[in-house]
Order: structure tokens, then C-alpha cells, then sequence
């Protein structure tokens, strides 16, 4: 029953500190057991994926110790082979990166099939295809299990048939301890892969050309212990940059890399926010009334799939016609219907959304249908007239750590509660300091 209760109508203003990337963390983790000697990882978001995937990490012989809220210690001298498999495991995304690291380490993995948010089909051939060309044999095991088996994996020449983040992760997990040279072509560029690229020279592994579309990877015989420090997220810095503007407010996101961020700023200036970079922060100012504007996702550099959420809310308070086009995955507008809940005027045909822009968003009773669209119906709660109730916020936690804390820190008002009654109180209590009613909508509860 935990949810959030928002009350719209203030400008988010202050300055708000993005964690370690989840997506960076989650191959980094699982990569930490291709040594028998211990890893520090620091800077890892304290969000519900990550405890999982540590849970998966240990439940196979790996010592995990969580010394401080930010930093794991891996070692993986334990590690025995057993199938990675639990209820929690098939829930997220980042699992299949057990394939790729157990495989590299032990020429056998057994994990169950990945989960993650319900976007679209997401198959795993590309992962599969690459196993297959280090010399690996895969199956497929009921109910839901890849098995990936090697005697030895030996480099060789991949082209990926599309960018996938995912299959370029694993690949680089299973290459860097075969004997020769991988080359992926076709890699994907994102921040991520690069920090995980990073981490692994750490360890002794030689790998060149990450953040580039062709990654080489020269095969060592082991990797050794390391201490490292994940890049800042990007997607959590973008989501503050368009709350920011969402609610006219003026906003710095700190501890980020601004060169991440440059779609996301590029898009923000083109709708008429003033954004200013320094070195490892970014200012969002947004005064006047936002630009309609058109986005399509790409691989990066290209504006992230990952954002697209939250820019539909965000061009659904312009003063025109805007275009949201899909360029990742299949089916990724499944918030559209909350947000027309709110008075967004939306029409979605296949990949593509065609927004109306409104003056403003009304409250209403909604539920966050996965973690991107959660966090952007947060935004739009928070730039609503009214009081709005946001339910599956487990989607949103999977991702983002304290949110609604930092989001407090920024003076939006929004409170997690845990039972009806609770919810009923933070109802009240924000009904009391509205003048002239709620603006909720008839599925709310006040
Ligand atoms: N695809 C295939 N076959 C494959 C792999 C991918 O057809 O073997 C397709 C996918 O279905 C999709 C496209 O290729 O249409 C790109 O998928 P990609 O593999 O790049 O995505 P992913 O690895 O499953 C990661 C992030 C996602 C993020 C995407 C794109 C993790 C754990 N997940 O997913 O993050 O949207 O890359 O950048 O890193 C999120 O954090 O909310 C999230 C969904």
C-alpha cells in the first residue's frame, strides 16, 4: 500500500546531489566476480535493483559486505556455479549480466531469465548470438533459465544487428578473459558502457575503444582486485533538469558530468529553459512558458529512451503541438492514459505521441506502470493544480534513491506513506493549505 501523496504548485528550487549510475552499477557489480580477489565499489546508488543483484551476487559464494550506504566489497573467491535463480532475480534487467560475468569467469552460467520494466518485448538474441561466437553453447531451460556452457571461449568478430546496451555489457563481461581478440561492432556508446570498460582495465583487463560503435577487447588470462568509483547518473540528473522545468523552477543538479547530460540540456534550451553548465554541475532555470517541441530517442548520444517519459510531461505543459517519437523500444507510452487522467491531451499512434499542449495538469489518483514513466508522473504531479496519489511506487525505488527526500530538499511537496489512514492524513493535511478544493479526480481518495 505505500505510495505517494504530491501537492502541486511549487517551483522546484535549490540544489539536489545525483547518486552513482544504477545502470553502470548493476554490470559493475556482477563484473566484480570475474576475480577471485576483492573489489570497492563506491558511488553505488542505494536503490531496490542493486539490492537484488548483491542478494543474487551472494547467494551463489560471493562475500558481499555493504560497508557504508554508497559501498559494496566484493569477493568473489567463493563463487561456485550454482544457477543464479531466485523469485527477486527475474524481476530485474541487470541479471543477465550474471550470464556474461559467470561465463567469462567459469565457462558455466545458469540464470534465470531477465525481467525489468515492461517496455516491450526485449529479447536477449543479440547476448545470445555474442555467447555463441566466443565459442559458448546456449539453452534454454524450463522454467524460464539460459544455460551458457564453454570449454574454452576464444575471441572473434561480432556485429551487433542493433545497438543494444545489454548485449555489449555482456559481451565485454564474457570477452575480456577468453584468449585473443573480440571486436564488437556496432557497440553501444553510452556512459555506461564506458565506466564498465573502465573498471575492468582496473582489474587488468585490456579493452579499447569504449564510447566509440567498435570496442576491442584483448583477452588476459586473469584480473585481479581493484577499488572504484561509478560515474554519477545520468538519467536521475536529467529527471531533476525536467522537474525543473516543470514546475518554473531553478534547479542545480550536482556531482554530474555535464558532457552525459548534453541531449538532455540541448532539448531543455530548445524549449526555452536557461541552462548553465560548470564543471561537474548543471543549473535549470525555467521562467516563461514552455516551447512545444519534437524528441525522438536514439542510442546515445542521441536523447535518451530512458527520458521519454518525462519529456511527454514536459511537452504536454507547452504552448503548441509536440511530437514524442520512440526510437528504442516497442511499446513505451503506457503512462499516456495516466497522464489524459490529468488533463494532458495525448494521442498515441504506434511509436509515436502527438501532444497538445495545456496550461496546466490536474491532480489525480495514479499508478506508476514502470520506472521511468513513474518518476515522470511524479513530475507532473508535482506541476499539477491539486493533490495527486501515486501508487506502484516500488517501480520508482527501483531507481532512484530517496526521492521523494531529495525532491523535499527542493521544497516539492510529496510524502511516502505506508497504510490508507496515513494517506488519508497527508491528504488532509495538504487539503488544509488549499485554497478553493483538492482538484482530484474521482479515483482519488480524499
Ligand atoms: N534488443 C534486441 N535484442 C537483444 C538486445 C536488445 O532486440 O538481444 C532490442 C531491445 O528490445 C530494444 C533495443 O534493442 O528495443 C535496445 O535494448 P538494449 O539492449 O539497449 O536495452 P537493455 O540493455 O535491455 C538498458 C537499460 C535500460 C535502457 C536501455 C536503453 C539496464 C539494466 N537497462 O536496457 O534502462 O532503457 O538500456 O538505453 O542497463 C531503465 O533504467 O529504466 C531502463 C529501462
Amino acid at each position: 500500500m505505500e505510495h505517494y501523496i504530491v501537492k502541486g504548485g511549487t517551483h522546484l528550487c535549490g540544489e539536489v546531489e545525483i547518486a552513482g549510475a544504477k545502470n553502470a552499477a548493476l554490470a559493475i557489480l556482477a563484473a566484480a566476480i570475474l576475480t577471485d580477489e576483492p573489489v570497492t565499489i563506491e558511488n553505488v546508488p542505494d536503490v531496490s535493483d542493486i539490492r537484488v543483484l548483491a542478494q543474487a551476487i551472494e547467494s551463489i559464494g560471493a562475500r558481499v559486505e555493504h560497508p557504508g550506504r554508497h559501498v559494496y566489497r566484493i569477493d568473489g573467491a567463493g563463487v561456485h556455479d550454482l544457477p543464479v535463480d531466485n523469485e527477486l532475480i527475474r524481476k530485474i534487467r541487470g541479471s543477465y549480466y550474471m550470464i556474461g560475468a559467470l561465463l567469462g569467469r567459469y565457462k558455466h552460467a545458469e540464470v534465470a531469465l531477465p525481467g525489468g520494466c515492461t517496455i516491450g518485448l526485449r529479447p536477449i538474441d543479440q547476448h545470445i548470438k555474442g555467447f555463441k561466437a566466443l565459442g559458448a553453447a546456449v539453452t534454454f531451460k524450463p522454467p524460464g533459465r539460459v544455460e551458457a556452457t564453454a570449454k574454452n571461449l576464444r575471441g572473434t568478430h561480432i556485429y551487433m544487428d542493433m545497438v543494444s546496451v545489454g548485449a555489449t555489457i555482456n559481451v565485454m563481461l564474457a570477452a575480456c578473459l577468453a584468449k585473443g581478440i573480440t571486436v564488437i561492432e556496432n557497440a553501444a556508446k553510452e556512459p555506461h558502457v564506458v565506466d564498465l570498460a573502465n573498471f575492468l582495465n582496473s582489474m587488468g583487463a585490456r579493452i579499447k575503444g569504449a564510447g566509440t560503435d567498435v570496442v576491442r577487447i584483448n583477452g588476459v588470462e586473469r584480473l585481479h582486485g581493484t577499488e572504484y568509483a561509478i560515474i554519477p547518473d545520468q538519467i536521475e540528473a536529467g529527471t531533476f533538469m525536467f522537474a525543473a522545468a516543470a514546475t518554473h523552477g531553478d534547479v542545480t543538479v550536482t556531482n554530474i558530468i555535464p558532457k552525459h547530460m548534453e541531449s538532455i540540456s540541448a532539448k531543455l534550451k530548445e524549449i526555452g529553459c536557461d541552462v548553465e553548465e560548470s564543471d561537474d554541475a548543471i543549473r535549470v532555470v525555467a521562467t516563461h512558458r514552455l516551447m512545444p517541441n519534437n524528441v525522438k530517442t536514439l542510442p546515445y548520444p542521441g536523447f535518451p529512451t530512458d527520458m521519454q517519459p518525462q519529456a511527454t510531461v514536459l511537452l504536454g505543459l507547452s504552448s503548441g503541438t509536440s511530437i514524442v517519437t520512440e526510437g528504442i523500444f516497442e511499446s513505451r507510452f503506457k503512462y499516456v492514459d495516466e497522464l489524459t487522467r490529468m488533463g494532458a491531451r495525448i494521442t498515441v499512434e504506434g511509436k509515436t505521441a502527438i501532444i497538445d499542449g495545456v496550461a496546466s495538469y490536474f491532480g489525480a489518483s495514479l499508478k506508476a506502470p514502470d520506472l521511468r514513466a513513474g518518476a515522470a508522473l511524479v513530475i507532473a504531479a508535482l506541476a499539477a493544480d491539486g493533490i495527486s496519489e501515486i501508487y506502484d511506487i516500488h517501480y520508482i525505488e527501483r531507481g532512484y534513491e530517496d526521492f521523494p527526500e531529495k525532491l523535499r530538499g527542493l521544497g516539492g511537496e510529496i510524502v511516502k506513506v505506508s497504510t490508507p489512514e496515513e494517506g488519508e492524513q497527508a491528504v488532509r493535511r495538504m487539503q488544509m493549505s488549499i485554497v478553493g478544493g483538492t482538484g482530484m479526480t474521482e479515483r482519488g481518495t480524499a
